[in-house]
């Protein structure tokens, strides 16, 4: 069964056609950070723009590096939240005229949802119960996931998103946009030399990154920064040790079988060297093109949406706020 993802929530522009949920046989991502990277972040507006100009000529081409034809195709999904708006309509509303057009079933799909089924792209099938670690530019959750579709909430951020921890924390070194591979790269081969706070929340699966970047920029306001990539590692190691050490302990006491990294921040050289290093349990994480937005994630996770019996009518609206639980 093929499925055409469109993925639109932010700014990459993305379609993607999937087999049974696992197997790509296209993946286009058309990316907006060079316009956006001279503003220091994404501008909605200017977001919502390029969307309608790219979206119709990714489509055409996921199609067409997977060499199939549209009478192939079973299903189209769409994300149609949490995002931003603009955004979210101009792939909402391309996939609802696709399934009208086309005669396409359709499929609403939640971003964080699709972040999770990156994993089912990969050679090993994940095997449930199921410790999901989301971490991207709006959210860090742990999620114990127990069969398709069936969630439990464990723990989440109190403040700043691990993403967007990591793009405050480049802004304030001076790394530029976008901060977590900036991050991710002048930390490599540097020292973590600079004593910085972890927020532990003890008792709880929540996590807070507020505190550590208000550190960070203190201590740059005061001039106790001698070297940029020493303290690119520090932040890093930082943020690191405590999503590993909170998430295999939450994952030994739910009783998960194997633990899922996804989001965006998953594609970090440390975390995903690191948790593979702490946990006593298999760790499966995306391919790191995966990690950050894509649309055959959204794919995968329309196909599994698909066979619960989950379609979506014309009316299917976009929920910027839209939560997984
Ligand atoms: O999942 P994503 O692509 O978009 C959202 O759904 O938010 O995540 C984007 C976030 C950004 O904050 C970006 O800085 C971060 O993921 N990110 C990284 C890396 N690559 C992307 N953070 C740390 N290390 C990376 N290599
Ligand atoms: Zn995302």
């Amino acid at each position: 069964m093929l499925v055409l993802g469109i993925e639109t929530s932010c700014d990459e522009t993305a379609a993607a056609i999937v087999a049974d949920g696992r197997r790509i046989l296209s993946n286009i991502v058309s990316s907006q950070i060079d316009i956006h990277a001279r503003f220091g972040g994404i501008v909605p507006e200017v977001a919502s723009r390029q969307h309608v100009t790219a979206m119709i000529p990714v489509v055409e081409e996921a199609l067409r590096r997977a060499d199939v034809d549209w009478k192939d195709l079973e299903a189209i999904a769409t994300t149609h939240g949490p995002g931003l708006a603009g955004s979210l309509l101009v792939g909402v509303s391309t996939a609802k005229a696709i399934s009208f057009a086309k005669d396409l079933s359709l499929v609403g799909i939640n971003h964080l949802e699709a972040h999770i089924y990156a994993n089912w792209l990969g050679e090993e099938e994940p095997s449930f119960p199921l410790l999901c670690l989301i971490v991207s530019g709006g959210h860090t959750d742990l999620i114990l996931m127990k069969g398709h579709g069936d969630y439990t909430l464990l723990g989440q951020t109190r403040d700043d998103a691990a993403g967007e921890a990591f793009d405050k924390a480049a802004r304030i070194l001076g790394l530029g946009y976008p901060g977590g591979p900036a991050i991710d790269k002048a930390a490599k081969n540097a020292k973590a030399d600079i004593k910085l706070p972890r927020a532990w929340l003890r008792g709880t699966d929540d996590f807070s990154f507020s505190g550590l970047k208000t550190a960070l920029l203190r201590l740059s306001e005061a001039g106790g920064i001698a070297n940029i990539s020493n303290a690119a590692a520090s932040f890093q190691e930082a943020v690191v040790d405590v999503l590993v050490k909170k998430t295999v302990n939450a994952a030994v006491k739910c009783g998960a079988r194997q633990i899922l990294l996804s989001g965006g921040v998953s594609a970090n050289s440390f975390l995903r060297q690191q948790m593979a290093l702490a946990s006593p349990l298999p760790v499966l994480i995306p391919h790191s093109a995966l990690c950050t937005d894509n649309a055959a994630m959204v794919a995968a996770c329309g196909y599994w949406r698909f066979q619960a019996g989950h379609v979506s009518n014309l009316d299917l609206d976009v929920i910027p706020s839209l939560a997984l639980l």
